[in-house]
């Protein structure tokens, strides 16, 4: 089989490992790629709202399987294209269509989907630049902390949490008013749930369902949880307070009625599902969906499967997802990230890196690239390394051991991944 992974981050990266080492796999491309993929596959340069080019660089080039790695061109409708295209239908796009993406492209979407569906999740209320004195008066009724979001996709920035009214109300304004762009067009305003937060993955076919080990990613920036949110600082996988009677749970009360809900609502979804949970008082609530893998929860989720990938995916596509099963290590994995100095916000690119032996983990690329045959940084995230062991303290030991052999100017990690728990 010939497969196209689509993006050029840490979470490409591992997608791209795992199906290398399929034993069904003929030849492998990731567009546009990474230092890191360009081991592994062939890395095309085409962008990723190019959907003209991909077409037709995938029938030159016999693909049988598109992945989409991030959730803007699932959002923008490439599964759509490829279906209407005659010439790209046969092509199978792993990744839901326009209309279910919206389940992360619009989180009033998402929220109404929910509650059509009965599925736990935050009390809410939806507004518009025309109903903002209504706002005004909900968020009075409304004890802190708030939360504010905005309604599209915004790069992971969208999602305001104060504590003062009145700054919340100018907040909600500024959004209103343009500050993320169409985006914020329309804020959710949503109850504050003081939980503990878990990322949860299915596969489905449309029909039928796998769940993937579960994850908890480190977001802030800081130490014990402090600071700015970024993209991910660390993962670990299996996460020790997910117990068989909450894996149940959050089956029963959040998975089934979701897949439920996608065939009542003639959704068609083809894809992952990442479900960002919020465990309050051990019962799960949505905090939202993403169309896509969770970066870097896939670092540590895909170096736990020992099945096969692209057998998942022909199950998927011969809608026997039913029939396959899905094995994974007993093994504990753990990973860090090394940004760059200044992540989240501002940042330098193009330092030099260097990287000496690396023994017993798993080194992704997510910023690096090329000039002149020096690797350098390329991004706030720059490299995510995985281990797995017996125990989370054994893998992160290991991760933590390996940093020391990458080095570049203004390398930083957090050093407590995995702090909470036991
Ligand atoms: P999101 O961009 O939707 O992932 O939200 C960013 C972060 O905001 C989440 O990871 C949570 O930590 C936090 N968050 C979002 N919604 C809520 C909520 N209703 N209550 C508490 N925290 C929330
Ligand atoms: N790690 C969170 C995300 O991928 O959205």
């Amino acid at each position: 089989m010939n497969v196209l992974v689509l993006g050029s981050g840490g979470r490409e990266h591992a997608i791209a490992w795992k199906i290398a080492q399929s034993k069904h796999l003929n030849k492998l491309y990731v567009a546009p790629g990474n230092p890191g993929t360009a081991y592994l596959a062939e890395n095309i340069d085409i962008k990723l709202d190019d959907f003209a080019r991909l077409a037709e660089f995938c029938i030159q080039s016999k693909i049988d399987y598109l992945l989409v790695g991030p959730e803007v061109p699932l959002v923008d409708g490439i599964a759509d294209y490829f279906l209407q295209n005659q010439s790209t239908k046969h092509i199978f796009v792993i990744g839901p269509n326009k209309e279910s993406a919206q389940l992360e492209g619009s989180k009033d979407f998402a929220k109404d989907f929910m509650l059509r569906h009965k599925i736990p999740t935050a009390r809410y209320k939806s507004f518009s630049k025309s109903s903002i004195t209504r706002a005004y008066d909900f968020l009075d009724t409304l004890t802190p902390p708030y939360v504010l979001k905005a309604d599209g996709l915004a790069a992971g920035k969208g999602v305001l949490i104060m504590n003062d009214l009145d700054e919340t109300k100018s907040a909600l304004s500024e959004m209103l008013n343009g500050r993320f762009g169409v985006a914020g067009e329309i804020v959710v305003i949503e109850e504050f749930l003081d939980g503990i937060e878990l990322s949860f993955f299915v596969l489905t076919d449309g029909n039928d369902y796998v769940i993937l080990p579960e994850a908890k990613d480190y977001k802030r920036i800081g130490e014990g949880d402090t600071g700015l949110n970024t993209g991910g600082m660390g993962a670990v996988s299996p996460v020790s307070f997910v117990d068989k009677d909450l894996l149940q749970k959050i089956e029963q009360k959040i998975v089934i009625p979701t897949m439920a809900g996608l065939k009542k609502d003639d959704m068609k979804y083809v894809g992952f599902i990442f479900i960002g949970l919020m465990i309050v008082e051990n019962e799960p609530y949505v905090i939202e969906y993403n169309v896509r893998l969770g970066d870097p929860e896939t670092e540590v989720i895909l170096p736990r499967l020992k099945t096969d990938l692209l057998e998942i995916f022909e199950a998927i596509k011969t809608n026997q997802l039913n029939t396959i099963k899905i094995e994974f290590e007993d093994k504990k994995a753990a990973t860090v990230v090394l940004v760059s100095k200044g992540y989240p916000e501002a940042y330098n690119n193009a330092k030099n890196i260097e990287i000496d032996t690396i023994e017993n983990s798993i080194v992704f690329h997510a910023g690096t690239k090329y000039i002149d045959e020096e690797l350098v940084t390329n991004g706030g995230r720059v490299f995510v390394i995985t281990s797995l062991a017996e125990n989370i303290k054994l893998a992160l030991d290991s991760s933590y051991k390996n940093i020391e052999n990458i080095n570049f100017e203004g390398k930083r990690y957090r050093k407590d991944i995995g702090f909470d728990l036991e």
